[in-house]
């Protein structure tokens, strides 16, 4: 096998680990308002308070729909480099923002 497969093989590793390790854990009923408060406020500053869009895009479960939930997990922990999403991984869980996801797939309550 030659280095660039080698290096392709274990960042394909290391990506599985990184979707699979500890983004299911369970958060509890305080953790889940805290999010869903943060996905109104703070999230909505750009994405609009009923997350129709803004400065970020719409997030209704519409807009999504076609977007796989790895892409948006990924989005949200690790920003859009180049464009104003911020990473959240300093504030967020990998089950804080699966749960959000779950939030966003749901729409707005
Ligand atoms: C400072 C503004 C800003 C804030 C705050 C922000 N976003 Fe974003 N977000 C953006 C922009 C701009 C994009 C579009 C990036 C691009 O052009 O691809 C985006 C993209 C996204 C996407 C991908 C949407 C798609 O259609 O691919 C998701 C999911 C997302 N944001 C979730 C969140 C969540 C959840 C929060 C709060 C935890 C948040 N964003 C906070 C600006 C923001």
């Amino acid at each position: 096998m030659s280095l660039n497969n080698k290096l392709l093989k274990l960042s394909f590793l290391s990506l599985l680990s990184f979707f699979s390790i500890s983004s299911f854990a369970e958060i509890s009923e305080q953790r889940k308002q805290e999010l869903s408060h943060l996905l109104k406020h703070d999230c909505g500053s750009c994405h609009g308070m009923t997350l129709k869009g803004g400065l970020g895009p719409s997030l209704l479960p519409e807009t999504l729909k076609l977007k796989p939930d790895e892409l948006l997990f990924i989005t949200i922990l690790e920003g859009r480099p180049g464009t104003p999403m911020p990473p959240w991984k300093a504030q967020l869980s990998e089950a804080d923002a699966n749960w959000i996801i779950k939030l966003l797939r749901q729409g707005p309550q």
